[in-house]
């Protein structure tokens, strides 16, 4: 039934970096999150994560942000692909490779989208072939943001930000994304947030008719005057210096900037690609940002770039409970 799916020898997941267009911040809840409304989109930074049968569990990050990344048991892609394993009854080991472009502790959800292509890579070489809803709730049990990495393209995220629908919108977006040299810890921006906040009546969070009516246009123009983050002035509490990369990016020809979710990445959204190119100029050369990427959105979520098949090894994938494994409910 499954033969063609545990003949894999390994599986490639490619999975996009998000940034929020609109970050709506509620109060904080008992469960120590805070009810969001969110607009998510998917941008063309990816990491690659492949997956192949081993010994024993393990995981390798490559790239230049390799240093970063825990390349233990607390990496998320590992505890995604060991979630999957405990929930399907599979006892196969696998290797966990990262190609990793999305920058780390950077507002742009790198880990999510790991351990999303960890979940998707390692359902297909098993042959578990979960539902979407069964991977989705694993996805939302690893971290707020691991759904989208799932989904990409344009969505409205409710709850934790856990809860998705896709928005649709028209349009493609050209983005400038300033970096920064220091991360920030996405619990302590929050925490800053409530700091901030003290003693001031916190609405429950709704989207904006603003980006919803610009979304639909897809006017980036309309689109650069609706960005909002509420978790901006707690990024910018905990680190000043990015006032400055927002005002330089907004003096030299950005029709919107944003920190991307709890920062310390800047988004900016410029009309087309020769504005991205003149604004990194701009950016690299008056030294507020250390380094700039380009991206356009939306682009598409989690999906299986490389799946290859030979004959299988030593490690072969036996204990699995089969593709009807996490299908049901
Ligand atoms: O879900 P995730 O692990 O990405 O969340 C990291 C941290 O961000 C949480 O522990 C919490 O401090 C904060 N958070 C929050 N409200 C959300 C999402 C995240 O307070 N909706």
């Amino acid at each position: 039934m499954s033969s063609a799916a545990t003949s894999l020898r390994s599986v490639t997941a490619r999975v996009p970096a998000k940034i929020n267009l609109e970050l709506m911040v509620g109060p904080l809840r008992p469960d120590g999150f805070h009810h969001l409304a969110t607009v998510f989109q998917a941008v063309g930074l990816h990491d690659d994560v492949t997956v192949e049968p081993a010994p024993d569990w393990g995981i390798t990050i490559n790239g230049p942000y390799a240093d970063l990344v825990p390349a233990d048991d607390t990496n998320l892609a590992l505890r995604a692909a060991r979630l999957l394993a405990a929930e399907a009854g599979i006892d196969s080991p696998v290797q966990i490779t990262i190609d990793k472009d999305i920058p780390v502790a950077a507002g742009m959800a790198g880990g999510s989208a790991d351990a999303a292509g960890a979940l998707l890579a390692c359902d297909a070489l098993w042959g578990v072939w979960s539902s979407k809803a069964a991977l989705n709730d694993l996805a939302a049990r690893l971290g707020s943001d691991v759904p989208f990495a799932l989904l990409g393209g344009t969505a409205m995220g409710s709850g934790r930000g856990d809860q998705l629908a896709p928005v649709l919108g028209r349009g493609r977006y050209t983005w400038v994304l300033a970096l920064s040299d220091v991360g920030l810890s996405t619990p302590q921006v929050y925490a800053e947030c409530d700091r901030l906040r003290t003693g001031r009546r916190v609405p429950e969070p709704t989207a904006s008719a603003a980006m919803m009516t610009a979304l639909r246009s897809g006017n980036p123009e309309s689109l650069g005057r609706a960005l909002r983050n509420d978790l901006q002035p707690a990024a910018l509490s905990l680190q000043p210096r990015l006032e400055e990369v927002l005002r330089t990016g907004l003096d030299n020809g950005a029709l919107g900037g944003i920190i991307s979710g709890s920062g310390p990445t800047v988004a900016f959204l410029v009309s087309d690609t020769e504005r991205s190119l003149d604004l990194a100029v701009a950016l690299t050369a008056s030294g507020a940002a250390p380094s700039v990427k380009r991206a356009v959105g939306p682009v598409r979520g989690a999906h299986i770039v490389t799946a290859a098949s030979g004959p299988r090894g030593s490690f072969g994938t036996t204990g699995h409970t089969g593709p009807a494994g996490l299908r049901s409910s």
